[in-house]
């Protein structure tokens, strides 16, 4: 036990996480095309920077809680977090049992490896979720650095939003040599309704649960 707790405060000294002030978020986004329905939608990170190929995992702290989130969405310059987050980083409590408005608090945050946020990926083949049809840009700049964490993690489903709305919800495959388009079971991109695959978002300040447009 005391060993533990020693082993602990000298991991934490040797980090380097970085003091914010976090704002909770409530509307899951992600710029890359990760597909919402596929993660835990109350486990994400709205960073100022850009997403990378290598750092989609920060672990966020807040006195003895903290919580990893996947980094898969740029914001317009806040330190945003899922609601859910840091509602329970705040208080100890989910979003949707005990709802707490406030503005920014101050938490630490640093980027962690990736395999810490696999926990957070829906898929049964574990790998980050991206739309075959609007995440190219950012699946061939991550292929473009081939021992990247995405590059060699990601799977393309023929789902064309990150609220998973529209499209088919089927593995496609990607050869490079062949075509730079995903080939998929169904056309690629066609916006067919896509029903039975919502994204709940837990909204601001009441923590009520609805499905994302
Ligand atoms: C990403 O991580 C891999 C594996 O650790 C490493 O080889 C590569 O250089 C990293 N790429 C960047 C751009 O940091
Ligand atoms: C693509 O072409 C390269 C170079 O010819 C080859 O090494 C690689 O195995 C090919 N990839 C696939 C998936 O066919």
């Amino acid at each position: 036990m005391l060993l533990t707790t020693f082993l602990a405060l000298a991991t934490a000294t040797l980090t380097s996480a970085i003091g914010v002030s976090i704002t909770p978020h409530d509307r899951y986004s992600s710029s890359v095309g990760v597909l919402g329905c596929h993660i835990d939608t109350n486990r994400v990170a709205y960073w100022p920077m850009a997403v990378d190929c290598n750092n989609t995992c920060v672990r966020v702290s807040y006195g003895d809680r903290s919580v990893h989130l996947l980094r898969i969405d740029q914001s317009g310059g806040a330190y945003d977090i899922s609601y859910d987050a840091w509602n329970y980083l705040y208080t100890g409590s989910s979003a949707t049992t005990n709802p707490v408005a406030c503005g920014g608090i101050w938490m630490d945050y640093e980027t962690t490896t990736a395999e810490n946020c696999v926990s957070l990926i829906r898929t049964p083949s574990q790998k980050l979720p991206l739309s075959a049809a609007n995440s190219m840009n950012y699946v061939a700049i991550c292929l473009g650095q081939q021992n990247s964490w995405v590059a060699q993690n990601h799977e393309l489903r023929n789902i064309l939003d990150p609220t998973c709305t529209r499209g088919y919800d089927e593995i496609c495959s990607l050869n490079m040599n062949v075509s730079n388009q995903p080939s998929c079971l169904h056309l690629l991109g066609v916006p067919a309704a896509l029903t039975g695959k919502p994204v709940i978002d837990v909204l601001y300040p009441t923590g009520h649960q609805v499905v994302a447009p």
